[in-house]
């Protein structure tokens, strides 16, 4: 059974299918066509929705694409759509700044833009803030493309709401009734949220729950954000016999900071991670602006992008180069394995069926040491990786004591540059060592050229962002 809050109304139903997508849902079945279908795959942002989930604060929304989220994920949980936060003669601000700005041309774009305004304005404006900066307004809106190229009266609309009169949507969300935040209703008994035609869909809420669901079922199909396993469905038309959604452990969706160590939960979803890796790991909370879309964020989660092995995963190589332990457990019990040995092949790995990413545990940086990353793509915003590049020093007096160069979309895997890294320890921390290390890059790596780059064009800008990577260091006295 799923039971969900649409537009303030409770919907309760044994007849939803958890695995359907949640726009194929409310198009087909609810008659909401308000949502619109742009892409299906996860770039456009014309299905933009609003999910909110009762914490002890209130409604927690965040925005996400309703092309690639199953029904399971609505679960328990409040769904806003565009017509659902506003209507004729009493428009959600939002909607309302769009209107007097002239920022909808085509109007197929315009539900998505609106979700995703509303959403940063909930999570903004609500309580206090009255101006919007232009970092919040892009970051919002970086997952919804306006191929008219209204784009300028549309960040207009969204500089605008800020000023009109306050609407807090949750009230919608709470029209008929409240659910009271209750940690117990929160921890149902994992039954199979059944297939039409027999498949299954479990949500278990504990590790005990999952790892009895991998013993009977050790070859299921994990779910996590869908942003990955999505495409699959709705690119591909796979049919998983068993999905077993890993999203609602708590102990896998937190993250804790041990004061010299920090442990991330590998269903900690990008988003959140932005915020908990800015003090202790600012560049990799910059990359992590650069991952997808704001929606994107908000669902793809550290797991998948680790655990999906895909050689152009942005994270992965960042988890190499801080030298991250990678905790697996499951049926066998419990081990923890280096970042650096995790990645057998394309698309390999080296967990076993029945076994699943609990988290990941990296040390925290000294004073001497430093991350850098870069990302190299054709777009600034919602682009895969050409190149990724990090790259971790250690500089104690002018000497390079310890280097690890990691690199995306320059092999089959994510993969450590043994020799440029062995190029750069132990030298004097100086351009000349950095260009010498350089000239290593191409017997570490042998990358194919393919839609994003050329093989020498990886070669050749790899080599560029070592040498960059000395310069920012050097100006910014980080690693003198
Ligand atoms: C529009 C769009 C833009 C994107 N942009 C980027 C980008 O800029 N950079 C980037 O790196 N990626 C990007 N991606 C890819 C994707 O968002 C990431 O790889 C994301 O991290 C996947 O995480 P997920 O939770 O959604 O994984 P899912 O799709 O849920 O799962 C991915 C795979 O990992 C497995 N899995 C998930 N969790 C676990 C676990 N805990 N234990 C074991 N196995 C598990 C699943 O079974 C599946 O095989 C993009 C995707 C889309 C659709
Ligand atoms: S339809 Fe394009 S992101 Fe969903
Ligand atoms: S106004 Fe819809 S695509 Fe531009």
């Amino acid at each position: 059974m799923i039971r969900f809050n649409l537009n303030g109304r409770w919907i309760e139903s044994t007849d939803i299918d958890p695995a359907c997508t949640i726009l194929k849902y409310l198009r087909t079945e609810v008659g909401q066509t308000d949502v619109k279908e742009g892409c299906a795959a996860g770039d456009c942002g014309a299905c933009t929705v609003m999910l909110g989930e009762m914490t002890e604060q209130g409604i927690e929304y965040r925005t996400l694409n309703a092309c690639i989220a199953l029904m399971a994920n609505v679960h328990n949980r409040y769904l806003l759509t565009p017509s659902g936060i506003g209507r004729a003669g009493d428009l959600h601000p939002a909607q309302q700044a769009m209107v007097d700005t002239h920022g909808s041309q085509c109007g197929f774009c315009t539900p998505g833009f609106i979700m995703s305004m509303a959403n940063l304005y909930q999570n903004a404006c609500i309580n206090e803030k009255q101006a919007l900066t232009d970092d919040e307004i892009h970051a919002a809106l970086s997952g919804n493309l306006c191929r008219c190229t209204g784009y300028r009266p549309i960040v207009d609309a969204a500089k605008k709401m800020a000023e009109l009169p306050k609407v807090d949507v949750s009230k919608i969300s709470t029209r008929a009734g409240v659910q009271t935040f209750d940690p117990d209703t929160q921890t149902l008994s994992p039954q199979p949220l059944q297939y039409k035609d027999g498949h299954r869909l479990f949500m278990p809420y504990t590790e005990a729950q999952l790892k009895a669901l991998l013993k009977a079922y050790p070859d299921a199909r994990l779910w996590a954000g869908g942003t990955d396993i999505g495409l699959e469905v709705t690119q591909r038309f796979s049919q998983f016999d068993t999905i077993i959604c890993v999203n609602r452990i708590p102990e896998l969706a937190a993250s804790q900071d041990t004061g010299n160590q920090l442990w991330l939960g590998a269903c900690v979803t990008f988003s959140q991670a932005e915020n908990e890796l800015a003090e202790s790991f600012p560049s990799f909370a910059q990359l992590l602006h650069r991952i997808g879309s704001r929606q994107i964020r908000n669902m793809g989660t550290l797991g998948g992008n680790i655990a999906n092995a895909s050689p152009i995963g942005d994270t992965p190589p960042v988890f190499l180069a801080l030298d991250a332990m990678l905790e697996i457990d499951g049926i066998n019990g419990r081990r923890e394995v280096p970042a650096n040995t995790f990645y057998l092949g394309y698309k390999k790995t080296v967990m076993q069926p029945g076994e699943y990413l609990r988290g990941i545990r990296v040390n925290k940086l000294s004073a001497e040491e430093t991350l850098t990353t870069f990302k190299i793509s054709k777009r600034y915003d919602d682009d895969i990786s050409a190149v990724m590049f990090a790259l971790y020093l250690k500089v104690n007096n002018g000497t390079i004591d310890s280097a690890r160069l990691a690199c995306g979309g320059m092999a089959a895997t994510p993969l450590i540059g043994e020799k440029t890294s062995a190029a750069l320890t132990g030298k004097p921390f100086t351009m000349e060592t950095f260009k010498q290390a350089a000239d290593c890059i191409e017997q570490d790596y042998q990358p194919i050229s393919d839609v994003r780059a050329t093989d020498k064009y990886r070669i050749q800008v790899t080599k560029n962002l070592l040498t960059k990577a000395f310069i920012e260091l050097n100006q910014k006295g980080d690693a003198a």
